[in-house]
Formats: C-alpha cells, sequence, structure tokens
C-alpha cells in the first residue's frame, strides 16, 4: 500500500488548523509502523516464546527514556492517554496518603486534572487551591510557593497551556517543592515533542504526556513516567504476564501501572512517532511552528475585532475571539466556507476562561509541523474576512 504523503495529504481540500487537540497528518512512518505490527503477531514479553522484532513496548521505552533524559525506562507508563495517566497519578497518590491533604493546581488546567481533583475534594480525601494565572498567561512561581500549606502533599500543574500556548516555569517550582518535599505531577500534554525537557535536570515526581499530539502517535496513546513509583498507590489490577500465580498485583514496574493487553499498534506509533522526531529534530520542528506563530499573532493582533488572548505564545496555539460573533459561531462559518478546521468553545479547560472570555470560550488554530504557510496565509485571510463582516 502506498503511504500518503503528508504534503499531499495538507493539499486536501480543507485547512487542518487543530493540532493542539490532535496532530494530523501523522508522518507516512507511523502509519507504516502501525501497519507493520498490524501485520504480524505481537510480540509479548513475558507471556509469549515467540518475539518478532520489534519488541515495541521496551523499545518505545528506551526511545522516551533518551527523548526526556530519564534514566531507568522501566518507569515509563504506558495508558491509554493523558487523561488515564493523570486520573492514576492523582487517585494513586490520594490513596497513599489517606489523612485529608491539600493540593495545589492552577487555573490552567484541563479537566484531566481538575475533575480528578475535584471528585476527591467531594469524596472528603483532599482540598485544594487553584492559583491564578498572570495576564501573560504565566503563572508565577512565587504565587504556588504563597499557596503551599503545611498539609499540601501534591502540586500538580500544566506545562503547556492547551488555551494560552504559554509554557511554565515548572524548574524553579520544581526547586522549591523538592526541598518540601511535595509531590510534583507536571502535564506535559501541550508539550511533550515540542518543548526539549531534560528530566535529568528538572525536579519533578511524573510527567505525563500524550502520544497523539506532537508526539505523532495514535488517539487513545499516552503515558508517564515516575521517579518513585512507591509513592502512587495501584488502582488498576489484572494481568501483566507476570508472577501469575499470586493474586496480588505485582509492585515492580512498568507492570504496577500497567493491567491487561498494551495498546500495541498504539505503542507502535508512538515508537515511529518519536523516532520521527529524532530525524527530523526537535528544533527543526519548533522553529517552523514558531514561524507560524508569529505569523498568526501578527497578523490578527492588528485587526480592530479580533482580540488574542496571548499575544506572544511559546507553542502553537493560538486563541482569539471575534467581537460580535459567538466562537462556535464563527468556527461554524470557517469550517463551512473555507474549509478550515479550528477548534472552538472551552477547550476542556474551563477556569481560564473565567479569566480571559468571562466563560464563553474561543477560537483556537493550532498549526503544526505539516502546515504550510500557504495553509496559514489563506486561514489569516479567511478569519480577516469573518472579522470584517462582525457588528460588534
Ligand atoms: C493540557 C492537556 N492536558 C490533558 C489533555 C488530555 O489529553 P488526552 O486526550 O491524551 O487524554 C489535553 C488534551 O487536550 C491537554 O491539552
Amino acid at each position: 500500500m502506498p503511504l500518503p504523503d503528508p504534503h499531499q495529504q495538507a493539499k486536501t481540500p480543507f485547512i487542518y488548523l487543530n493540532n493542539a487537540a490532535t496532530s494530523w497528518p501523522k508522518p507516512p512512518e507511523v502509519i507504516a509502523e502501525v501497519t507493520r505490527c498490524l501485520s504480524q503477531p505481537f510480540a509479548e514479553a513475558g507471556r509469549s516464546a515467540f518475539f518478532s522484532a520489534p519488541d515495541y513496548p521496551a523499545e518505545t521505552r528506551e526511545l522516551l527514556a533518551e527523548f526526556f533524559s530519564a534514566e531507568h525506562p522501566d518507569r515509563w507508563v504506558f495508558t491509554a492517554n493523558a487523561t488515564d495517566s493523570l486520573n492514576t497519578l492523582i487517585h494513586g497518590f490520594a490513596r497513599r496518603n489517606d489523612a485529608l491533604f491539600h493540593v495545589v493546581t492552577t487555573d490552567l488546567e484541563h479537566n484531566s486534572v481538575l475533575r480528578p481533583l475535584h471528585a476527591l475534594e467531594r469524596d472528603g480525601c483532599l482540598s485544594y487551591t487553584v492559583v491564578p494565572s498572570d495576564p501573560d498567561g504565566r503563572v508565577d512561581p512565587c504565587s504556588i510557593k504563597k499557596a503551599v500549606r503545611p498539609e499540601t502533599r501534591l502540586v500538580v500543574m500544566t506545562h503547556g497551556s492547551n488555551v494560552l500556548g504559554t509554557v511554565q516555569d515548572i524548574r524553579t517550582v520544581g526547586e522549591y517543592l523538592a526541598v518540601n518535599d511535595i509531590f510534583f505531577v507536571v502535564d506535559g500534554s501541550q508539550t511533550a515533542g515540542l518543548v526539549l525537557l531534560d528530566l535529568s535536570q528538572v525536579s519533578l515526581d511524573a510527567f505525563v504526556f500524550t502520544g497523539h499530539k506532537a508526539l505523532y502517535g495514535m488517539p487513545g496513546t499516552g503515558g508517564f513516567w515516575i521517579r518513585d513509583p512507591t509513592r502512587v498507590a495501584i488502582t488498576r489490577e489484572g494481568g501483566t504476564g507476570t508472577d501469575s500465580r499470586t493474586l496480588s498485583h505485582p509492585a515492580g514496574m512498568p507492570e504496577r501501572f500497567e493491567a491487561g493487553t498494551p495498546n500495541y499498534p498504539g505503542i507502535a506509533s508512538l515508537y515511529a512517532g518519536l523516532r520521527f522526531i529524532n530525524r527530523t529534530g526537535i528544533d527543526a520542528i519548533g522553529a517552523h511552528d514558531r514561524t507560524l506563530t508569529h505569523l498568526f499573532t501578527r497578523e490578527l493582533a492588528g485587526h480592530r475585532n479580533i482580540r488574542l488572548y496571548s499575544s506572544d505564545p511559546d507553542l502553537p496555539v493560538i486563541s482569539f475571539n471575534i467581537a460580535g460573533i459567538p466562537p462556535d459561531d464563527a468556527g461554524y462559518i470557517l469550517s463551512r466556507a473555507y474549509r478550515i478546521i479550528t477548534r472552538t468553545g472551552l477547550h476542556c479547560a474551563p477556569l481560564v476562561h473565567e479569566r480571559i472570555d468571562n466563560g464563553t470560550g474561543c477560537i483556537r488554530v493550532s498549526p503544526g509541523y505539516f502546515t504550510t504557510m500557504d495553509e496559514c496565509r489563506k486561514a489569516i485571510t479567511a478569519i480577516c474576512e469573518v472579522a470584517d463582516s462582525a457588528d460588534p
């Protein structure tokens, strides 16, 4: 089967600007690797005597460990997505800390952080404080410090905002928390694959990633890295292919957090996605994204009816509203009249919208590595035409 050329795919009669939700198109090698994976019997480490290359879970853990400079590939866990990772970590941490404890988080968080915290608060397990971001979309590390109380045991914070495209200073936050022995979980869903992160240089306890955004894997992939697995209780038991005689779920890594049959094709897509980034270079990807992002912010900032919510995003995430046109309507016009795919609404991050747009939601455009300048210029023209027609 000939594989689609991403540049040809990008010439389809629509312009895809929703990479912050899920990247598209996928690199050809990702599609090839998934096809290869599905074309052969799975090599199940520990469960079958037959091995065919590659052992996707083992090799992908090695790639992740190298990519993020974190020793011990076994501390990389595969999950269904970032949401699954955050649930595993937050609920598992809560189970390890049975006294009512306090958590600090931020108003930039996705519901995959906010909802587990809310559910645990409702059940009387914890209380939490939400630290607001500043008008530039950044959380001042000092405000995290100020929110910490004697009973604070956990801080959960996004590395990159999926609404404002701002990258947070997790290094400074991590240094302070490490000294105070506060468990630090970072949600890297928007940064993994876009921002070079050296986990040997940052004091954090768990780093969450999703596979289907800038790591170019399939939807339904993700995982986390954990420094000390014993700090998080096992919340899901099942088959691991190891220690099958005992009815207690194995405590060793990575089985501790991986029960049941792995998503082999998904992990194969991640394997190929990481190799694609290594081959292309994260710097080249970042440079391309920055050029496109600046083009959008420069052109849209000048329009009288457009309000940008982040004038200088670090990530290719540009959020705005058009005065007089509700965001869902603007998105509908862009998709129907111009065949431009954006994302509108609250982007599953409700708290930040209370600050930036009174909770109405906004339009988000997120170009990716395969987005061309020409596509961005067409999109800018379309957005400006819609804004010209607005009656604020
Ligand atoms: C910041 C952030 N956290 C978490 C998630 C959830 O990711 P997943 O779809 O892998 O569960 C997203 C996805 O939109 C996100 O942007």
